[in-house]
C-alpha cells in the first residue's frame, strides 16, 4: 500500500482529513452494526442533545507503524472501558467494548495510506466519540446515539517538540469532587478552554489544575497526568478521583517498575512538596511524555531537569514498546496489519 504524500516530520497536532470514518448509530434502544463511510460531515437537528447540553464523550489512540512494518495499536481495550465508562456516567449507551476495538482495527486499516512511517516521529491519532443525536429541550438525555471513530496524522501535541514545558498553577478549575474529572467528557474540555488561551497569552505551555476542594495538592493538566521523579529516582503520580485515569500513566508505572526497577507511588502529591522534585513530565496518548521545565505557582518559579536521565528512560522504553524494538507486555500491543 503506498503512503500519501505527506510531510510526516513537520506534523503538529492538527487535524488531517483521512479517507475512511467508522459510524453506528443507536435507535430504539439499540445499536446498529456500523460502517465505514467516507462522509466527514455529520447533519443533526439544531436541538441535538449535543448542541444544547453536551453529551458527549470520546477516547484517543494511536496507531503506530513498527520499526518491522506492522501497524500496530496500543492498548485499545483499555480505551473501550474507560469509554465504557464515561457512557455509563453521562447516561449514554455503551458501545460494546468488543465492537470499539474491532471498529478501531478496521478503521485504522481503511486509513493505512495515512499511518505515517517508522522514524518520522509522527503517528496516526485515533479518536473514537459519542453524542446524542435526536431534539432534545427539556434537561434529560438524548435517546438516539452517534458513535464515529476518525483518524488524523499527528506530530508532537506541544509545539517546539522537546523543548521543555512551563506551566502554571491554575486558579480555575476543571473538575469537581463527585463531578466527571475521571471521564473524558468534552464538557471537561470546554471548562478548560477560557484558561488555556489564558495560559497561552500568558506565555505558558499549559494549566496544572489543583484539587477544587482545597487546593494544595495537584491533579493534572488540560490533556494530560502528571509525573514526578525524586531526586532518589522514584517516579511520583498524583492519585484523586477527579482526573482521568491515564492510560499511559498506568503503562508507564507498570514500566518503570518491571522495566527499569524503579520505586513507584501512586498517591496524594501535595503543592507544598513539588519543588523538592528532580525531574516532572506530563503523560498523554496526545504528550506521550513531554519533559517540564518550569512550574509557576503565583510568581514562585520551580525548575525540574526537562528531560532528565529517568524520563528519558521511561519514554525511550515506552516508545520501544509502541515501535516494537522493545518487548511488549501480552496483550499491550494489538497488530492491525
Ligand atoms: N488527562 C486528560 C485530561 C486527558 O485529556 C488525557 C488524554 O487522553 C490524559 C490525561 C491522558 O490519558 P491517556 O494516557 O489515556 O491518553
Ligand atoms: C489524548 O491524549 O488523547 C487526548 O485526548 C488529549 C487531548 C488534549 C488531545
Amino acid at each position: 500500500m503506498e503512503k500519501k504524500n505527506i510531510d510526516w516530520s513537520n506534523l503538529g497536532f492538527g487535524y488531517v482529513q483521512t479517507e475512511q470514518r467508522f459510524v453506528a448509530n443507536f435507535k430504539n434502544g439499540q445499536w446498529d452494526a456500523g460502517g465505514l463511510t467516507t462522509n466527514a460531515t455529520i447533519e443533526m437537528n439544531e436541538c441535538a442533545c449535543v448542541l444544547q447540553y453536551a453529551q458527549t464523550c470520546f477516547e484517543g489512540l494511536k496507531a503506530y507503524t513498527t520499526a518491522d512494518g506492522h501497524i500496530v495499536c496500543f492498548r485499545p481495550d483499555l480505551n473501550a472501558a474507560r469509554m465504557a465508562e464515561s457512557c455509563r456516567r453521562m447516561r449514554m449507551p455503551v458501545f460494546p467494548e468488543d465492537k470499539f476495538v474491532e471498529a478501531v482495527v478496521e478503521t485504522v486499516r481503511a486509513n493505512a495510506a495515512y499511518v505515517p512511517p517508522y522514524g518520522s516521529g509522527a503517528t496516526l491519532y485515533i479518536r473514537p466519540f459519542m453524542f446524542g443525536i435526536d431534539p432534545i429541550i427539556g434537561v434529560k438525555p438524548a435517546n438516539e446515539y452517534q458513535f464515529r471513530i476518525f483518524t488524523t496524522p499527528v506530530g508532537p501535541y506541544f509545539k517546539g517538540g522537546v523543548k521543555p514545558l512551563t506551566l502554571r498553577i491554575s486558579d480555575l478549575d476543571r473538575a469537581a469532587p463527585k463531578g466527571t474529572g475521571h471521564i473524558k467528557a468534552g464538557l471537561n474540555y470546554a471548562m478548560s478552554l477560557y484558561n488555556i488561551v489564558d495560559a497561552h497569552e500568558q506565555g505558558y505551555d499549559e494549566n496544572v489544575y489543583v484539587d477544587s476542594a482545597t487546593r494544595t495538592h495537584i491533579e493534572e493538566t488540560g490533556g494530560a497526568n502528571i509525573i514526578f521523579i525524586t531526586k532518589d529516582g522514584k517516579l511520583v503520580t498524583p492519585k484523586s478521583d477527579t482526573i482521568l485515569p491515564s492510560i499511559t500513566r498506568r503503562s508507564l508505572l507498570q514500566v518503570a517498575k518491571d522495566y527499569l526497577n524503579l520505586e513507584v507511588e501512586e498517591r496524594p502529591v501535595a503543592l507544598s512538596e513539588i519543588g523538592e522534585f528532580a525531574e516532572c513530565g506530563l503523560c498523554g496518548t496526545a504528550a506521550v511524555i513531554s519533559p517540564v521545565g518550569k512550574i509557576v505557582d503565583h510568581g514562585k518559579e520551580i525548575r525540574y531537569a526537562g528531560m532528565g536521565p529517568v524520563i528519558q528512560k521511561l519514554y525511550d522504553t515506552l516508545r520501544g514498546i509502541q515501535m516494537g524494538t522493545v518487548p511488549a507486555p501480552a496483550g499491550w500491543i494489538q497488530v492491525i496489519e
